[in-house]
């Protein structure tokens, strides 16, 4: 069973693909997470965005991922980062080093990898991000494509960096957040859009109850 759920920042993908696993027992393969660990490591080691830095950044790359009571857990190099990777900074610089060709092929290359281990032993995953349905599970069971407005989006956005105790600015963080998806739809390489036949939820005016309803009454229909 692999149910793909793409869609842009602030759209409630991540937390409905969290709660969707840890009701069903499915895996939960957050993709974006891997791509912010890939821009960590550009902007620790000072890289140019560039397809040769990202051959020599992508040589070394000691990405570790492993499961603690349902949540993703990131190692670059033994160094625990998940919660490093949550700066804006870091997710600027992920939405940039995710057009370059040899960083996708080697995060689609691993999330096919930790996918297909898991259904080979009888299980299944929820994998979130933006070209999973279009590109890297094309045949999924199911697919959905979340979307909200980016002022909803934006508010959802404040409301996490508050409660990480930060106070930003409600239209710089707007900005990122259009900027953020224009390069993500725009990009040449598995650029963020639905599949033909995904099912799309437009979560603006949703609660996060009514979401998980959502997406549950579709799972069942589309698996009959
Ligand atoms: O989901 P997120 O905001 O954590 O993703 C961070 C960036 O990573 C996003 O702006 C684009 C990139 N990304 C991608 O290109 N493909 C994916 N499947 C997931 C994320």
């Amino acid at each position: 069973m692999i149910l793909a759920i793409d869609g842009p920042a602030g759209s409630g993908k991540s937390s409905t693909a969290r709660a969707i696993a840890a009701r069903t027992g499915l895996l939960y393969l957050d993709t974006g997470a891997m791509y912010r660990a890939v821009a960590l490591r550009f902007l620790e080691a000072g890289a140019e965005v560039t397809e040769k830095d990202a051959v020599d950044i992508l040589d070394t790359l000691n990405l570790d991922i492993r499961y603690e009571n349902g949540d993703m857990i990131l190692r670059l190099d033994g160094r625990d980062v998940t919660g490093l990777i949550r700066t804006r900074d870091v997710a600027t610089m992920s939405s940039r080093v995710s057009t370059l060709a040899p960083v996708r092929k080697k995060m689609v290359e691993e999330q096919r990898r930790i996918a297909e281990q898991e259904c080979a032993i009888g299980k299944g995953v929820v994998i979130e991000g933006r070209d999973i349905g279009t590109v890297v599970f094309p045949e999924a069971d199911v697919k959905i494509f979340m979307d909200a407005d980016p002022r909803e989006r934006t508010r959802r956005r404040i409301r996490d960096l508050k409660e990480a105790g930060e106070s930003p600015d409600e239209e710089e963080i707007f900005q990122e957040i259009v900027d953020r998806d224009r390069r993500d739809r725009s990009r040449d390489l598995s650029p963020l859009r639905p599949a033909e036949d995904a099912i799309f939820i437009d979560t603006t005016n949703l609660s996060f109850s009514k979401q998980i309803d959502m997406i549950e009454s579709a799972v069942r229909e589309r698996l009959g």
